[in-house]
């Protein structure tokens, strides 16, 4: 089977990216990453996938009259890389509803919380308010509703007494970095339900 094209999508630090990238070097990974976009022209991930050689594009919001033209414009350069699955690895802005109806079923993220509970932002600090023992992470298609729709996979993290959002992010992104390779695996092998 040919080896899924991946087109990650991302504003920042680009951690969940390399997990990705590291994946798709290892022998037998059923994926290559083709194309990273970035809404955000400082995103350390930029400079990530330039080490690797892989292609980048930012497409920036405020370079794009409505969000229509923003999303044509994502949709345009996915295209012509031939992605086959798109993978959101901390995108921070929100997709309108004709990208999520075009892409639906090719088209996942990751979120920092064992959803349905705690979507959003701020997740680690509203868990450590909540005073909930554990918390997780979860690679999800993505449909209309923010952070909401069909899980792929999930792992749990325990809450420590004395974490901090910091100490915590740290433990869930260690998890999300396990489980979005995996979750791009089942997808490519085609064993998600
Ligand atoms: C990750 O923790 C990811 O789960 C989160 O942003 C971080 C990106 O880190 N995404 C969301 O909160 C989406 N709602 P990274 O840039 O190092 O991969």
């Amino acid at each position: 089977m040919a080896a899924l094209k991946l087109a990650v999508l991302i504003s920042g630090r680009g951690s969940n990216l390399q997990a990705l990238i590291d994946a798709c070097a290892g022998r037998d990974f059923p994926a290559t990453v083709a194309l990273v976009v970035s809404n955000n022209p400082q995103a350390q991930g930029l400079a990530r996938a330039g080490a690797c050689g892989i292609p980048t594009a930012v497409i920036e919001r405020r370079d794009h009259g409505d969000r229509d033209a923003f999303d044509q414009a994502l949709t345009e350069a996915i295209g012509a890389h031939d992605a086959d699955l798109v993978c959101l690895a901390g995108f921070m802005s929100i997709l309108g509803a004709d990208f999520v109806a075009r892409w639906r079923g090719r088209l996942i993220n990751i979120h920092p919380s064992l959803l349905p509970e705690f979507p959003g932002l701020d997740t680690h600090a509203r868990v450590l308010v909540a005073g909930v023992r554990t918390t997780g992470c979860t690679v999800h298609y993505v449909t209309a509703e923010v952070d909401a729709g069909p899980v792929i996979i999930q792992q749990s993290v325990p809450v420590e007494a004395n974490d901090t959002p910091e100490t915590l992010a740290a433990r869930v992104l260690a998890a999300e970095h396990q489980i979005y390779p995996q979750a791009v695996r089942l997808i490519a092998e085609d064993r998600t339900t």
